[in-house]
């Protein structure tokens, strides 16, 4: 009896703190699933490839060693050395970068940060959707905004392989109806009037389903001058440049992967073994 009180407080417990998981982890805006494969090597090799040629100029790996390009990607040495290592004299050197920080606050407002920890502040799907949340914006002084970044700083460097992405008109207009309503409803607030509230609130919310429903079916953007990839080709750059920005935050994910899987088979294997030493010992107390 006891117990199955226990298990239903515990089990309330636990349902309250998966509720409160969920709200905090619907906050924001919705990211895309970047489905990485650690273990893909030639994905981490093309990932390591497109960083170095697009992205190393304004941001570097100056916590990661050019040889770690050797141990988990399996890039042999000498391409690593003589493809892609622009920065540094050895192997053994910080992958660093030569941008002048004052400059770079110059052009573009803000030093570009660091991103060998990158994936693990931010998580490897909102890389992943962030480097596909690019969009046209005259307002901005590149020309670019980011959905996921709102007047980000960076230009969206990867435009010629994905092309110019815009938003669909039906997005536009499902933005402003819901920022008018939003208007509306502080207005009628202010008024006191609760008719207006209600009427302007129900458009506000129809707009907002409708934009979501938009979003998942894919029609929030468009490609209006094509780039060089195909929308596929484009996501799997994404996703080797992100699944090796996974492993620059942690070269040793795949060993400690393994390693743990060894710890969990040992414990088990040593629960059996101690269950009978238990048995063995109470055999003559009982
Ligand atoms: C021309 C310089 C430049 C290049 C090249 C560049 N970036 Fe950036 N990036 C920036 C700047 C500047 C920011 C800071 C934006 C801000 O805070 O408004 C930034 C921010 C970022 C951020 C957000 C970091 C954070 O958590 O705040 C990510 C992620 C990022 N860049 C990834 C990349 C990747 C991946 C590439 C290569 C495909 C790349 N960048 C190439 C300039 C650049």
């Amino acid at each position: 009896m006891a117990i199955k009180r226990l298990t239903t407080k515990l089990g309330i417990l636990l349902t309250i703190i998966g509720l409160s998981v969920n709200v905090l982890a619907a906050g924001g805006e919705e990211t895309l699933s970047a489905n990485i494969k650690s273990e893909d090597k030639i994905s981490l090799q093309n990932g390591a490839t497109t960083y170095m040629n697009y992205c190393l100029a304004c941001h570097s790996l100056k916590h990661m060693r050019y040889d770690k390009l050797v141990d988990g990607p399996g890039i042999p040495a000498d391409i690593v050395e003589n493809n892609l290592m622009f920065t540094g004299k050895r192997i053994t050197d910080h992958i660093t970068n030569n941008l002048p920080a004052d400059a770079a606050k110059e052009w573009f407002g803000i030093v570009p940060p660091d991103l060998t920890l990158v994936a693990r502040v931010r998580g490897a799907d909102w890389l992943y959707t962030y480097m596909k949340s690019f969009y046209a914006d005259d307002k901005r002084p590149f020309g670019v905004n980011n959905t996921l970044f709102k007047d980000v700083g960076m230009p969206h460097i990867l435009a010629p392989l994905q092309g110019k992405q815009v938003k669909t008109n039906k997005a536009k207009e499902l933005e402003s109806k819901i920022e008018v309503a939003d208007i509306e409803i502080a207005i009628a607030r202010r008024d006191g009037d609760d008719a207006g509230v209600t009427k302007h609130s129900a458009i506000f919310h129809e707009a907002t389903g409708a934009l979501a429903q938009l979003k998942h079916d894919k029609g929030y953007f468009e490609i209006s001058i094509a780039g060089s990839l195909t929308e596929e080709e484009y996501n799997t750059v994404v996703r080797d440049l992100v699944n090796f920005l996974d492993y620059a935050g942690e070269p040793v994910k795949l060993e400690r992967q393994a390693l743990g899987m060894k710890v969990i088979l040992f414990l088990m294997f040593f629960f059996v073994l101690t269950y009978f030493l238990k048995k063995e010992y109470w055999r003559d107390i009982h």
